[in-house]
């Protein structure tokens, strides 16, 4: 969640902490800031709000020395609310040590109601200012040793930056459950939690594991365990290339990262699709280990979970393996029953999700194999796991999911295929029908994309409702939950996605005439079990927005507008049905003024749990 940035050279430090925080600033954004070093001690900007405050603050404010070392951050508030005082960096009362810290420390309140009484007195409400008052606490003249020292009384996850004045020499980076990287340069070295704040300025680095201490000065980084004992890290050279990261001349990323989504498709079937097979050579699981698998658990949180049921469709469907579908969150805490033949399948967008790492450790500790189907291969997520699907969707930066989650539901997709010829349960005949639809996808989403009018028109009239339900079977109930999803993180509307056979248990009795209702009612088995199910709200006088197949003339007569996409089979129509809604979230939200790619009280990557 928060982003964490370290610098040692000869550049200004705090002009290479800010475009490293600007990188990091999909993390969090409730409220930035930095601390710096020289010979005459330690100078702390902080500002509650998004980066672009602490850089007004810091023009207005500069950093009076020509400092050389420092730390940044960029926060995403777990303990108190996103406030100057806050904000990190934190610093013990003398001002002798700052820190930055992502993570959460579980036991701090009783660190901190000791630390009270023995007269440490504290100027926030975070979790995270207990270390520096322990630093403060501990140091006897190495901050190696107060480090050691302090980290012995953490409990739960951090990630930690430190500088202190009396060593302006060092900054010092500690891992523990929560990901750090440390990026090598020449004459400096620099501390980031996460690649992108490293893109072109190094491409050596070291990822720190639990328990991990890094020590760096300019031209040196060693490395100890917890208890102080050196030891030795594998440098690991990046092989992501710089990215340029810039809107295209789009108002927003995530009208951007909607508009590439033709372009994404493509290249993953041109990756995953040759001579009419679906293809993963270079995947790190063996096709006689995968003609065993007997169950598959996919675990995934927020839109990677809506990817994984639809996952569970395509996987059923075309392999015949049994398929559960777990929120990570719940899945690690439930003692979940693993036997032998069991694959588990971690879908993450970023590789960093605090909740899905647990699910993949849980797993691994009852000795089955991990499949990951990530956008980061450099991730943490990734690494942990024993086989890596590159769902390469490029870098997302909107905080909603929208390439990423089609991505997602396209790589499962053919990796379904891909096992089910493996497992023989997909007969060639089948195999070549679908390959030849699955290559128009990236035609038909363009397509989806072309006329935006009707969308816009629709935003306008129904961006002040109140609740907004979206209604669908099948293989796209999931796409009911993921169009509310979105609506929801970006316009702060209420809405909700029902599985519409189960409306009238229950939930229908929410219809009234002010709610519209988005019926996703595209051409395939359950067509006209939908359309009951439409009729049975609207005599309940519900508005009916329906998403249908072009060309369905009978569909306007059970809706009050309808939204049409092209028509593909029916198991395909997640990949194009999600469109129109993302598009429609993302035109409701602007109508209402709402920080679109920055949605209030989101980050990008949920590193906490
Ligand atoms: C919603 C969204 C989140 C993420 C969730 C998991 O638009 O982006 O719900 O899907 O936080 O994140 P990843 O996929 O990075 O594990």
């Amino acid at each position: 969640m928060c982003g964490i940035v370290g610098y040692i050279g000869n550049k200004s430090a705090d002009s290479v902490l800010l475009v490293g925080l600007e990188r990091l600033e999909y993390r969090g954004y409730d409220s930035a800031g930095i601390a710096v070093i020289d010979q005459r001690g330690l100078e702390i900007r902080k500002q509650a709000g998004k980066l672009k405050v602490l850089n007004k603050h810091l023009k207005e404010n500069p950093i009076a020395a020509n400092t050389n070392a420092g730390i940044g951050h960029t926060r995403w508030a777990t303990h108190g609310e996103p406030t100057t005082k806050n904000a990190h960096p934190h610093t013990d009362e003398a001002k002798k040590f700052a820190v930055v810290h992502n993570g959460i420390i579980e036991n701090y309140q009783a660190l901190k109601d000791s630390l009270i009484k023995e007269g440490y007195k504290f100027s926030s409400q975070t979790d995270t200012e207990v270390i520096p008052h322990m630093l403060a606490k501990y140091y006897k003249g190495s901050l190696e040793g107060a480090v050691q020292e302090v980290i012995k009384h953490l409990e739960g996850s951090y990630a930690l930056a430190i500088i202190s004045e009396h060593h302006p020499d060092k900054v010092i980076a500690v891992r523990f459950g929560s990901p750090l990287i440390i990026g090598k340069g020449k004459g400096e070295n620099f501390i980031a939690s996460d690649i992108p704040a490293l893109f072109n300025l190094t491409k050596s680095i070291y990822y720190l594991d639990d328990g991990d201490i890094a020590v760096l000065a300019k031209d040196k980084i060693k490395f100890l365990n917890c208890s102080g004992k050196k030891i030795e890290k594998k440098e690991k050279h990046l092989k992501i290339k710089d990215k340029k990261i810039d809107k295209s001349g789009f108002k927003h990323y995530m009208l951007k990262e909607i508009n590439e989504q033709p372009a994404v498709v493509k290249k993953i079937i041109s990756k995953h699709l040759k001579n009419g097979h679906a293809i993963f050579d270079k995947l790190n699981l063996t096709k006689d280990y995968l003609a065993k698998v007997s169950r598959i658990i996919i675990q995934a949180a927020g839109t990677s979970w809506h990817a994984g049921l639809v996952g569970k469709f395509f996987i059923e469907e075309f392999t015949r393996v049994h398929t559960e579908v777990d929120i990570s969150s719940e899945f690690r805490y439930r003692n979940p029953v693993i036997e032998g033949d069991t694959l588990l399948i971690a879908i993450s967008q970023s590789g960093e999700t605090a909740d899905t790492i647990a699910g993949i450790r849980e797993a691994k500790s009852k000795f089955i194999k991990v499949l990951a189907v990530c956008n980061n291969v450099e991730s943490t997520i990734a690494r942990e796991s024993d086989a890596v699907i590159d769902i390469s969707a490029g870098p997302e930066i909107g905080v909603a999911s929208t390439k990423a989650y089609v991505a997602q539901l396209v790589s499962l997709l053919l990796f379904a295929i891909y096992l089910g010829k493996i497992k023989w349960t997909l007969e060639d005949k089948k195999v070549s029908a679908l390959i030849n639809e699955i290559k128009k996808l990236p035609e038909k989403i363009k397509k989806t994309l072309a006329d935006q009018k009707l969308l816009k028109k629709l935003a306008k009239e129904y961006s002040e409702a109140k609740n907004v339900i979206f209604l669908a079977r099948s293989y796209n109930y999931p796409t009911a939950f993921e169009g509310a999803l979105k609506l929801k993180e970006i316009s702060y509307i209420h809405s909700t996605g029902y599985q519409a056979g189960e409306f009238k248990h229950g939930p229908i009795a929410l219809v009234d005439k002010h709610v519209p209702i988005i019926c996703i009612v595209t051409k395939g088995d359950i067509y006209l079990k939908m359309i009951s199910n439409i009729q049975e709200v609207k005599a309940r006088k519900g508005v009916i927005i329906s998403i249908a197949t072009e060309k369905d003339e009978e569909i306007k007569k059970h809706s009050d507008r309808v939204i049409y996409v092209p028509e593909t089979t029916d198991i395909l129509t997640p990949i194009i049905n999600i469109i129109p809604l993302q598009l429609l979230a993302y035109y409701i939200a602007v109508s209402r003024g709402c920080d679109v790619d920055q949605p209030r009280n989101l980050a990008k990557s949920v590193t906490v749990e």
